[in-house]
């Protein structure tokens, strides 16, 4: 008998279950009214006199071991079979790490809107762009000096096949397309070969605007920027148009609004002038509009184009254009609440 309840106890001790089912049918064998403790129980009768204190505590010993071991088992197959329902394989990884949209892409998309609830309809071209789109069709002539304005990267192999300088070869490439009336905003990144520097970088973004129509005048133009002025600055921004030089415009101008930092009183933003620069306008040259298809005799168009960085700068007051093409994160989460 004694040989029986050690190898009882041996099994006891090397006992696995892998689930609860397992566990309990455990204890039915060992430990239940017919189990083999149990069972052992009733054969101890039969026990002699002088053996039965040994053989007594041994039983015990057995049935407190098996206790003990079940009860053990029983515990692991909870917490494995916990710990199985919780993991959620399908589940999104937390935390959902939000990105946030570029300060650039948020003030282009704001001075898109505006242009947009004016009437104005998104338009878009390729940045690797031809000499005519860029600047043949803009009427720059060959040996224009105005050509010279725009520090421009060629494509080597194809010296007709440049970056473009500016989004005006939007406007060249809507009116090749559609006759008037036309009214396109055009946004886009432009290159110019500059030395990078916190004021200059060698590639920037513009917002276009076109607007070709019968009777179309200065005045519409003035009253459009003035809107535009108001909507992205503030209703009390005032805006003045000095003359200047373009040579798809005649005539040209360049707007300022009042320095939305000081509100006009001047301060080192504005240069103590209480006035900044925001774009540069004019009606369009009828030679573009000859050039591009459109019969001159007819219509008429004004237009004006913008840098997104500087609109962004007066905005935000971003002091360095090379933040703008860093990526630091640290920069780009204070623009979270933006949009
Ligand atoms: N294309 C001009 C530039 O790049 C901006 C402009 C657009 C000026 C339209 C007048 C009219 O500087």
């Amino acid at each position: 008998m004694l040989d029986k309840i050690q190898q009882l106890l041996n099994e006891v001790n090397s006992l696995t279950a892998a689930s609860a089912d397992d566990v309990e049918a455990l204890r039915i064998r060992y430990l239940s009214k017919k189990g083999e403790v149990n069972q052992l129980m009733a054969d101890f009768r039969t026990v002699p006199a002088e053996m039965k204190k040994e053989i007594g505590m041994r039983i015990n010993e057995l049935k407190t071991r098996a206790t003990e071991r079940i009860a053990e088992l029983r515990d692991a197959v909870a917490t494995k079979e916990t710990a199985a329902d919780d993991v959620d394989l399908t589940r999104t990884p937390y935390p959902i790490a939000l990105g946030t949209r570029h300060p650039l892409t948020i003030v282009r998309n704001e001075i898109v809107d505006i242009f947009s609830r004016l009437g104005f309809t998104l338009a878009e071209g390729p940045e690797v762009e031809d000499d005519w789109h860029v600047y043949s069709s803009m009427n720059f002539a060959d040996d224009h000096p105005a050509r010279d304005m725009q520090d421009t990267f060629f494509v080597e192999a194809h010296p007709d096949i440049i970056l473009r300088s500016h989004t005006s070869s939007v406007q060249a490439r809507t009116m090749e397309r559609q006759q008037p009336p036309i009214r396109v905003i055009c946004p886009g990144r432009v290159y110019r070969n500059e030395a990078i520097s916190a004021r200059a970088h060698c590639f920037f973004h513009q917002v276009e605007g076109l607007y070709v129509d019968r009777d179309v005048s200065f005045k519409d133009l003035k009253q459009v920027l003035l809107l535009f002025a108001q909507e992205m600055f503030g209703k009390d921004t005032r805006i003045r148009l000095r003359p200047s030089y373009f040579p798809f415009t005649e005539p040209s101008a360049e707007m300022d609004i009042s320095c939305n930092i000081c509100g006009g009183t001047g301060c080192s933003f504005c240069k103590h002038t209480g006035w900044v620069e925001i774009l540069g306008c004019g009606m369009v040259d009828p030679a573009v509009l000859e050039a591009n298809g459109i019969d001159s005799s007819v219509y008429r168009g004004y237009a004006f184009g913008m840098g997104v960085e500087r609109i962004t700068n007066l905005k935000y007051q971003v002091k360095d254009l090379r933040m703008f093409s860093e990526n630091d994160v640290r920069f780009l989460e204070e623009f979270t609440a933006a949009h």
